[in-house]
């Protein structure tokens, strides 16, 4: 019912307005006009969710990220963010969008695909709570249970660290997580 899609410019609007009505104000939709700008060792994947002849009702962004590893910094990317228009969620909007990212990463050759979410949303849509398997959260103030990771083909076991944002984040309020309460981690409190 729903195609998904790369952005194009002719979508900004629309996508602003739908993180405008997902997150109830225009934190986000400034978070993806920066993320746009942003270049790196990955590139930025946009994907917006649309019905036939229809405005985006969906949209999902991926950027570079850095994994610090014991020996090196490793390339990874961060699912973020994701949002639905209201009336289109609950539709499988936001599970197909969260799909074609794995796959969009995994085709970039990303070995590691992170993210700042609820587990009981993201637990089963293919990943897992990063510090499950040693990863060390960016922030104190990022719930640990909010920290998820997807393995991707390229990854290898030797690949552990501390999961760091670039700075377009960092601006925007890294750990002063966005969405909607219940979309939280299982714990809200950061520890
Ligand atoms: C969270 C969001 C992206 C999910 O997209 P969606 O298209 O509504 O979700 P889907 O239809 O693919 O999946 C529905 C599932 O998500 C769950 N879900 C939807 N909204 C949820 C919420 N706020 N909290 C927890 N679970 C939620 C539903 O219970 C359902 O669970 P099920 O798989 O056990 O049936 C969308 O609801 C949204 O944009 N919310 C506001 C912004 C936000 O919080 N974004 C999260 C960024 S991490």
């Amino acid at each position: 019912m729903y195609a998904i899609r790369p952005e194009t410019s002719g979508d900004h609007a629309a996508v602003g307005a739908l993180h405008r009505a997902a997150f109830g104000d225009d934190g986000v939709s400034k978070l993806v006009d920066d993320l746009r700008q942003q270049s790196g060792a990955l590139p930025v994947v946009s994907l917006v969710a649309e019905a036939a002849g229809g405005d985006p009702v969906g949209h999902v962004m991926l950027s570079h990220a850095w994994l610090d590893g014991a020996h090196r910094l490793i390339d990874v990317m961060v699912l973020s963010p994701l949002g639905v228009m209201p009336e289109a969620q609950g539709k499988g909007v936001g599970t197909a969008l969260v799909a074609a990212s794995l796959e969009a990463a995994d085709r970039l050759g990303a070995p590691l695909l992170f993210l700042e979410g609820n587990h009981r949303y993201y637990g089963r849509r293919g990943f897992v709570k990063a510090a499950s398997l040693g990863f060390r959260r960016p922030s104190l103030r990022m719930p640990e249970n909010a920290f998820q990771v997807a393995r991707l083909a390229s990854f290898d076991a030797g690949m552990t660290g501390t999961f760091v944002y670039r700075d377009v984040h960092w601006r925007h309020g890294v750990g002063l997580y966005r969405g909607s309460e219940a979309m939280r981690g299982d714990e809200t409190t950061a520890r």
